[in-house]
């Protein structure tokens, strides 16, 4: 449980007989869980969300790129990237903000093509915030804290966020609910990451240390990040991206933490340059999926 709104939702998945060739790319992976294998069964999709027949793998690469209206080839990706504007990100914290550093930083130094526009947090002296302050990043305070007059109201929020043009809303440990409003102003835009392997160990109560500690006492062999979509329920947005640690027979929660932390940063700096690059694609059923850049007939 790490972020929660309360009114939207996808519509029903639908169920299709066909699924997509999914590729999970082994970087994400620790070498020892690494595979290469791949379904032969599956079916890629494209954006377009057509059901493609199955065919030889040559003649499915031409028929995709037949059907492509806008290509999302590697060097093609590329070259848009330069002439496109960049994307602006809002980042919600409550803590000290590693994710957030990561990523602005990952924006300074070219491998986001994007920029972090703003910061909001519900505690305003927090380490997120102070870095913040420090980059010259504006930083908003919402909610509104009891008995004073500073803080914005969620029509205030959806407004100056607006205002500042921003494109994606990702929420990397912020701890308050994610107003209707802004989920209503923003759909299939705001990104959370939750520091277990989803759906497991997820959902109302599942914060903190609390979630290594569920893990470590599950027996759980491995865990890892997950960057996922906000619905209307805790934790159980679509699935954008994960990434798998080993959960080691002597770890405490914090040793587990720190493991899963490590992997959040990569993760998240990842997700946010596919963001940009436009490389986020939904298939069918509903499940989003990122594009290789190097071969886009891959998928996280
Ligand atoms: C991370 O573990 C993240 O998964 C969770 O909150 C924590 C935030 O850490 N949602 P930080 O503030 O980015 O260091």
């Amino acid at each position: 449980m790490e972020a929660r709104s309360l009114i939207f939702g996808f519509s029903s998945p639908s169920l299709h007989t066909q699924k997509p060739n999914i590729t999970f790319l082994p970087a994400l992976l620790p070498a020892s869980t690494q595979s290469t294998t791949q379904s032969p069964k599956w079916v890629p999709l494209k954006p377009q969300f057509f059901l493609i027949p199955r065919i030889s793998w040559a003649k499915k690469v031409s028929s995709i790129r037949a059907v492509e209206s806008k290509s999302l080839h590697t060097h093609e990706i590329e070259s848009s990237v330069d002439t496109q504007k960049k994307k602006k990100f809002a980042v919600f914290v409550s803590g000290g903000g590693s994710n957030f550093k990561a990523i602005h930083k990952a924006t300074l130094q070219g491998s986001i093509q994007g920029e972090v526009v703003v910061l909001v947090t519900n505690k305003i002296d927090c380490g997120g915030a102070k870095y913040a302050r420090d980059g010259g990043v504006p930083v908003i305070l919402f909610p509104k804290p009891k008995n004073t007059d500073e803080g914005m109201s969620p029509e205030d929020l959806v407004a100056a966020l607006r205002k500042y043009k921003v494109d994606f809303i990702l929420l990397a440990g912020y701890l308050k609910l994610i107003p209707p409003a802004l989920i209503q102003a923003y759909p299939r835009s705001i990104l959370n990451i939750h520091p277990s392997l989803l759906p497991a160990f997820g959902g109302k109560g599942y914060y903190g240390r609390k979630v290594h500690k569920a893990v470590i006492a599950s027996g759980a062999r491995y865990s890892g990040p997950t960057i996922h979509y906000v619905d209307e329920e805790y934790d159980t947005g679509r699935i954008l991206a994960q990434a798998v640690v080993p959960v080691l027979a002597n770890d405490s929660a914090d040793d587990l933490a720190a493991r899963v932390l490590n992997e959040e940063h990569k993760l998240y700096v990842q997700v946010a340059a596919a963001l940009c690059e436009e490389r986020v694609v939904w298939r069918e059923d509903g499940v989003p999926l990122i594009q290789s850049k190097d071969n886009p007939n891959l998928y996280l």
